[in-house]
């Protein structure tokens, strides 16, 4: 028998908004306070995308960057795979419209919706494609643009959300076994807690879906923490579980960043130390599929990963889903 095409994680690249929106300038736009969202959520900044800026735009820049890391050329890749709940529009998908900015023919492009946990359930289709030997290079992006479906005057939402791209170049490998092991879980009975009701079939846009607000996102917060906490430790040790692996063995854990006070109860039931736990919250506050991506790049290029460390990445999201994976950078 043949032996299993391996996959390799070949490069990863970021890209965040130049606009920096602080807790100062939320401060000024809704009853709010730099205290409450700080102690409250460990959010004190986050990046906004311009009016003309699109999912696709930071895409694009996440992946140049991710292509340039795996040193292959893009013209080598051929599957694009787009997590995001914030698409450029509802068709065609961003992955299409990112294949072109790319200057890409022919390579198949699709969007996934997990919602937080997309870019995991995007690693786990990747994986799969790669081991069953149809596709070699595929570039997994996790992209939200958040801001555009977030209603400005809701304090007990529009503090949370941010920017941003995250990318990875995943290639089949012969020496290679970079994800060990994924675990994915979905609960649709969750559906109404955390969504964006307008626009869709169930309420196509009117003038009363918008006088109505049906076009941003609503979020029942606490119903959500108290599923996310034990989802994601569910989660996080089933993979470990998987690859026969033990929470000792992972150098760092990167854990879906939606709130300080849910990463450190995670880490608290996995019995990880917070020194092993990767958070960038407080600059980019909560950019769900882009949340665990984008902190496995800035762990790299800080240099917190030597080669053959384990992360683990777990998240939590709007569906609900959940899910982890255990990879090898
Ligand atoms: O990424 C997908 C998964 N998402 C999550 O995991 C998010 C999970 N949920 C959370 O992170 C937290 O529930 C929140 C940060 C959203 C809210 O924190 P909380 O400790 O659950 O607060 P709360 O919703 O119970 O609100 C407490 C109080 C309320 O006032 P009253 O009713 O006690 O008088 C809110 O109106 O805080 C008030 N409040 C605010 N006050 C100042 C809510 N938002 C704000 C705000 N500034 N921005």
């Amino acid at each position: 028998m043949n032996k299993k095409t391996g996959v390799k994680i070949s490069g990863t690249g970021s890209y965040f908004p130049k606009k920096v929106l602080t807790n100062a300038d939320l401060e000024k736009m809704v009853d709010t306070s730099d205290e409450w969202i700080t102690t409250r959520t460990g959010i004190q900044a986050r990046c906004i995308a311009q009016q003309n800026e699109t999912t696709s735009d930071l895409a694009y820049h996440a992946s140049v960057e991710a292509i340039k890391a795996a040193g292959i050329s893009a013209e080598q890749i051929d599957l694009i795979l787009v997590a995001t709940i914030t698409p450029d529009m509802f068709f065609p998908s961003t992955a299409c419209i990112l294949q072109t900015k790319l200057g890409l023919k022919d390579a198949p492009a699709f969007d996934l919706l997990a919602a937080c946990s997309g870019f995991i359930y995007g690693l786990s289709a990747a994986k799969g494609y790669i081991e069953s030997g149809v596709y070699k290079n595929v570039l997994l992006v996790g992209a939200e643009t958040l801001s555009k479906i977030t209603d400005w005057t809701d304090r007990n939402t529009c503090v949370l959300f941010g920017d941003g791209a995250g990318a990875m170049v995943l290639s089949a490998s012969e020496e290679n076994d970079d994800i060990l092991s994924f675990y994915l879980g979905a609960d649709g009975s969750y559906a109404d807690l955390l969504y964006l009701p307008g626009g869709g079939s169930a309420h196509p846009a009117t003038v009363d879906t918008v006088n109505e607000k049906l076009h941003t996102m609503k979020m029942f917060g606490k119903e959500v923490f108290k599923v996310a906490v034990p989802k994601m430790a569910l989660a996080a040790q089933k993979s470990l579980e998987l690859a026969g692996k033990t929470p000792e063995d992972i150098k760092l854990f990167i854990p879906h960043q939606a709130n300080m006070r849910i990463i450190q109860a995670v880490a608290k039931k996995l019995n990880i130390s917070m020194e092993r736990v990767f958070v960038n919250i407080h600059k980019t506050g909560n950019i769900s599929s882009a949340t665990t991506i984008t902190a496995l790049d800035e762990a790299i290029k800080m240099g917190k990963l030597g080669k053959g460390d384990l992360v683990e990445l777990v998240a939590f999201g709007g569906g609900f889903t959940w899910g982890s994976a255990l990879i090898r950078i």
